[in-house]
């Protein structure tokens, strides 16, 4: 690769790495304020390897080693794994990038931390408030007035209804649905809890629980 072009990382070569990669050439593609060649859109995972899908897999540390502006978007599912790694690679001077495709549905003055990835047909509404690298699978979406923490992973099709507080490190499965609470008294899922595929979730749900069913029950009480 030739120099002093910036690079983009996309971290990770799983099976959601290998979604998220089209998602983040578009992005590079229709942003070309960002300087990113598509010669310089590489994956990264900690061993580095074979290509996948034609495009170059780098080690971290060969990621570390680039010459010029080094830009990276996290594509891993679990939201601590996750913090440790972009504060490993902030802390060596790359920047957080949040990427979208362009068909999802985003308020203009959205504010949304660093790092983000919204991938085809999600959404987010009115006065909605997103932490850092939050994840918005395929179909799902953040209704208005909702307070998503960092670390916050939505699997495809999840239903965030209104006025949701979503504590750090919060997982919700494919097909939750999460009930709506109101601006006095809005419904919370708690630091670190999972919320399981296909749950109706109409309640508050304690930090690290896991709940499963509908209505959504605490897992061990099955
Ligand atoms: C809820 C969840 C985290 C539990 O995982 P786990 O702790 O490994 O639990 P297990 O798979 O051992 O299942 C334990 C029991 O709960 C049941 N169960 C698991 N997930 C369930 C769910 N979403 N709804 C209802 N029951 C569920 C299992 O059938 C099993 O029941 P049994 O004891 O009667 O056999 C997991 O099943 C889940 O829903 N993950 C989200 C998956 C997802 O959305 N992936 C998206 C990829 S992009």
């Amino acid at each position: 690769m030739s120099s002093p072009e910036r690079t983009f990382g996309l971290i990770g070569t799983g099976g959601f790495a290998r979604e998220v990669m089209p998602v983040a050439r578009g992005f590079l593609r229709h942003h070309p304020d960002l300087g990113i060649e598509p010669g310089r859109i590489v994956f990264v995972d900690r061993e580095g390897g074979a290509p996948v899908d034609g495009i170059p897999v780098l080690s971290e540390a060969e990621f570390l080693a680039l010459d010029g502006d080094r830009h990276f978007t996290l594509a891993v599912g679990d939201g601590a794994v996750r913090q440790a790694i972009a504060e490993r690679l902030e802390a060596f001077g790359c920047h957080p990038l949040s990427i979208r495709a362009d068909n999802v549905l985003l308020p203009d003055d959205l504010d949304c931390g660093p790092g983000a990835v919204f991938q085809p047909f999600s959404m987010v509404t009115a006065d909605a408030r997103i932490g850092r690298q939050f994840q918005c699978n395929l179909y799902s979406y953040v209704a208005h007035d909702c307070v998503v923490g960092d670390y916050v992973t939505l699997a495809p099709r999840v239903s965030l209804n209104g006025n949701v507080v979503v504590e750090d490190f919060v997982y919700i499965g494919t097909g939750a649905v999460i009930r709506q609470g109101t601006p006095e008294r809005p419904l919370v899922l708690g630091r670190g809890c999972v919320i399981g595929m296909g749950a109706v979730v109409t309640k508050d749900v304690a930090p690290g629980v896991t709940v499963v069913g509908s209505p959504a029950r605490p897992l061990e009480a099955k």
